[in-house]
């Protein structure tokens, strides 16, 4: 048959973005680790954060101040010792950045720190006003660059994690037309989330979920696939990519408005527009639908036009590329899929169901973000748990032989797959229009149930075919997730955090007080 082609190394690490390159960074000069992504290493989520990374950093804020912020915004799921593991991690990493060429916004010579939703305090940093991702994303890359240990493949698209006697050894990747084996004594998975699920993300078409459906099939345990983040501000405008703007724009005082200029969410509370996301973007949501207009409006005319333009620069560039001045005008704006909470079940070592299998960031549930994620909690994340994960996956390797061999691998076809071909963009996209329509930020059973039928026909015949392409096995993934997230939304019976059922519209802690896992799969189609 074929030949394969075979490639070894110590540390496997899946995914470009924070939580990977954060990883790799751990890994000492002694041993090697090579870093695959998808696209190229600077696409990647991470790279696009605008509001920063949150830490308690001035004298007037406290670790418990934090943690308090964390739990209120998660509505009762975030793991108490993650939490505190995880706040009080914080200042170092974000020093560590600085100490790697990061070069953060200052005021008066110290970092400077704005608020966001959720936050009782100013504890965000960022950096080029609002392209923190960019910026510390920069640095983070140039010093990976310098490691001569660490070797980073591009336009790499991870197919499969690789099993033996139930723990991981590798990868199959698609490079350059071919397939390879990667071999590896120890893996982490920093594949990131899933927003391109839905039509309207905040996500890079990249973030399609590889690394959490590869788990899966592997046997990972999955776990809180109900919860998607709704970001409550993505630009709304014909012609525009869902550009997001920036919660710290609220958090500097920006107002949201009805189509007639009314300041809806004063009538929810007295913190209105700086209320924890999940309730600005349910807010939003049914004002919507009480004005029959598609978007609502942020509006910056009140504050300080020299400050605005200053403050968040990125932003200001592409609202007048639409010909919207953000100091004259309302930015129309909708809620839009942003950050994947579920993911695969890691514990405080990052260590995943599977052993030999780490992972970090955005494609796991770690317990930390419980219900519904603060801002500016998930970078923070990912440098954590990368460092973590590293750290163990390194102590681990050195107990391992320093041989490795290639398995053999029985590749089984299924003789009777269909060989015709389909439209993939066409699935993929109506898959994704169906996300928004029936499982979006309000839930009911009777639309959840039409989604699942919908998505397991797509499945039964998308599922078992052998695709060759990038966009077929990105559908595949896409679609596993979906119905995993659709399963989990019907098993959930009640409101919690960014899942919100209209026909269960109460909490109810005595029943659902828990992190839900996936049914692990015997058969996928
Ligand atoms: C933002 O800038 O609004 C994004 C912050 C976040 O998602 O944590």
């Amino acid at each position: 048959g074929k030949q394969n082609l075979h490639q070894f190394t110590d540390i496997l690490i899946i995914g470009g973005g924070i939580a990977g390159l954060r990883a790799a960074l751990e890994v000492p000069p002694t041993m090697e680790a090579l870093v695959i992504t998808k696209e190229h290493i600077r696409e990647s989520n991470s790279a696009y954060a605008q509001g920063g990374i949150a830490g308690v950093l001035s004298p007037e804020d406290r670790f418990e101040n934090h943690i308090e912020d964390t739990h209120a915004a998660g509505a009762g799921l975030c793991d108490p010792e993650v939490v505190d593991l995880v706040v009080r991690e914080a200042p170092a990493q974000i020093h560590d950045l600085v100490r790697w060429g990061t070069i953060f916004d200052l005021e008066d010579g110290h970092l400077a720190l704005t608020r966001e939703g959720g936050h009782s305090h100013r504890r965000i940093v960022h950096a080029l006003g609002d392209a923190t991702g960019q910026e510390m994303m920069r640095a983070i890359i140039a010093r990976v660059k310098q490691a001569p240990n660490i070797s980073v493949w591009d336009s790499t698209f991870t197919i499969d994690l690789l099993t033996m006697d139930g723990a991981c050894v590798g990868a199959v990747v698609s490079r350059a037309g071919a397939k390879v084996l990667i071999w590896a004594k120890q893996v982490i998975l920093a594949a990131g989330g899933c927003g391109m699920v839905y039509r309207e993300t905040t996500n890079p078409p990249v973030a399609t979920g590889d690394g959490m459906a590869a788990a899966y099939r592997a046997g990972a345990e999955l776990r809180d696939m109900e919860f998607m983040q709704f970001h409550p501000t993505v630009l709304y405008v014909a012609g525009s990519a869902r550009y997001l703007i920036s919660e710290a724009v609220r958090g500097e005082g920006a107002y949201l408005r009805d189509v007639n200029g009314e300041r809806f969410m004063l009538a929810e509370d007295k913190r209105a527009e700086l209320l924890p996301r999940d309730i600005v973007s349910q807010a939003i949501f049914r004002c919507m639908e009480r004005t029959q207009h598609p978007n609502v409006y942020l509006d910056l005319t009140h504050l300080d036009p020299v400050r605005v333009r200053e403050r968040f620069p990125g932003i200001n560039r592409v609202c007048r590329n639409f010909g919207l001045d953000i100091t004259k005008d309302r930015i129309p704006v909708r809620p839009g899929a942003h950050y994947m909470i579920g993911g695969v079940t890691v514990d405080t070592h990052g260590a995943t169901t599977i052993p030999n299998l780490w992972a970090a960031g955005e494609v796991t549930s770690s317990g930390l973000h419980g219900a519904n994620r603060l801002a500016s909690n998930s970078l923070l994340e990912g440098l954590v748990y990368g460092a973590i994960c590293a750290r163990n996956a390194i102590a681990a390797a050195k107990t391992m032989p320093t041989q490795m061999i290639a398995h053999p691998i029985q590749c089984k076809i299924d003789p009777d797959l269909p060989v015709e071909d389909i439209d993939v963009e066409d699935v993929t996209n109506s898959l994704r229009s169906l996300m928004v329509r029936k499982m979006g930020i309000v839930r009911d059973r009777a639309r959840l149930e039409e989604a699942k039928r919908d998505v397991n026909f797509w499945c039964r015949y998308v599922l078992p075919r052998e695709f060759q392409h990038r966009q077929g096995w990105e559908l595949q993934n896409l679609l596993i997730l979906a119905r995993l997230m659709i399963d989990a939304a019907i098993r959930r019976e009640e409101s919690r955090g960014t899942h919100y059922r209209s026909d269960f519209p109460a909490r109810n802690d005595s029943q659902w007080g828990n992190r839900l896992p996936s049914p692990l799969v015997k058969d996928l189609r």
